[in-house]
């Protein structure tokens, strides 16, 4: 195991202010968005939704890597060009979803447990010499009446750490996934809860397994209120909620935490990482980061609805929130920026008309 190679990307995920586009979608779950908009659901339809999203101009200014999904590492741009190589040429490293999907679990009912690991070694060893440098795994916790159960949580957290030795022997840097879901009633305490339980089995169950913590990056949920729960607290409490759980459960060896959106609107996931840079960022000792899909994506895609006249607009929204996520790192995102969809603090130089049109 090359561990100062997976120090360094580690770290290089999460330097400076950029974050990671998550772009994994599995194909159901893609298809689902799609047919929300009337989107053919088709491989081709698929691919040239994700060529406009890799070839937005001006990407790599706030992307620091991009997860790509088992189909998607296999495309092409219509011209040929692999995506791999159009996301390394503009500075992005690549990465790879690598569970196989959160499946009913066994005398859990409501519960789920992510699948995936029988001939892991070997995927990860073929998504290595195509060029991914990092993978991603996802378990999802769902909160309601009794649940989560110990068993789920266990059983989730120890899949996760499986998943990350693995990883790290094939020198690709795990991004550890434990999603404690927004659905429901529960209060924003009980997310902070159950948030610090699963992170405490998860790291437990890493230490375990000896997987190097300084060669990994957490993707957790932000600690937040149910959907549908009546209190919606406002973006401060949210950060200071969400910083006081991470503190209490994740050693600071870890360099990077990139939040997962989980469903909240695009604005309201940059005031929140915004709120928790602006309030505590000299004082942590991991960067707090994005690995946004929804988040990112969601605008992009409904205002291109499949439609080729419509990539330029869709690239020039996509590129909008990738800023604003940045700007949210460096606790300098305004919700003004939303209003006239710039940068109050340009860097890099070049505002979002001009990366569009130099396309
Ligand atoms: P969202 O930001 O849409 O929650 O997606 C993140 C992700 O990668 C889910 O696995």
């Amino acid at each position: 195991m090359k561990v100062q190679e997976l120090i360094d990307t580690a770290r290089a995920l999460v330097a400076g202010d950029k974050g990671l586009l998550a772009m994994d979608e599995s194909n159901p779950t893609c298809n689902k968005r799609f047919a929300r908009l009337g989107i053919p659901q088709t491989e081709e339809a698929r691919r040239a939704y994700r060529e406009l999203i890799v070839t937005t101009p001006g990407l790599g200014e706030c992307i620091s890597g991009a997860i790509l999904y088992d189909e998607t590492i296999r495309q092409q741009k219509k011209d040929g060009t692999s995506f791999l190589k159009v996301i390394t040429d503009a500075g992005i490293i690549p990465g790879i979803k690598v569970d196989t999907g959160a499946k009913n679990m066994a005398r859990h009912p409501r519960e789920k447990i992510t699948e995936g690991l029988d001939r892991l070694r070997v995927r990860l060893a073929e998504y290595s010499q195509m060029g991914a440098r990092f993978a991603k795994w996802r378990a999802v916790i769902a909160v309601g009446d009794g649940i989560p159960s110990r068993g789920c949580i266990e059983a989730n957290a120890q899949a996760l750490a499986r998943y990350a030795a693995l990883c790290q022997e094939a020198g690709l840097v795990p991004v550890v996934e434990p999603e404690v879901l927004m659905r429901g009633e529960h209060t924003l305490e009980r997310c902070g809860e159950v948030t610090e339980e699963v992170l405490r089995t998860v790291f437990n169950q890493l230490y375990s397994q000896r997987v190097k913590l300084e060669g990994l990056i957490l993707k957790p949920n932000m600690v937040l209120p149910g959907l549908t729960c009546p209190e919606q607290e406002p973006v401060d409490e949210v950060a200071d909620a969400t910083v006081r759980c991470l503190l209490r459960a994740v050693p600071a060896a870890v360099p990077g935490i990139a939040f997962l959106s989980g469903g909240q609107p695009g604005e309201l996931a940059s005031a929140r990482l915004n709120a928790m840079n602006v309030r505590f960022k000299s004082r942590l000792p991991w960067a707090l980061a994005f690995s946004f899909a929804r988040a990112i994506q969601q605008p992009a895609l409904e205002i291109w609805q499949g439609d080729e006249a419509h990539v330029l607009a869709a690239q020039q929204a996509l590129y909008h929130r990738a800023r604003c996520n940045r700007a949210a790192r460096g606790g300098t995102y305004d919700p003004a920026m939303e209003v006239d969809g710039t940068d109050s603090a340009p860097r890099g130089g070049s505002s979002v008309k001009r990366a569009v049109g130099a396309q």
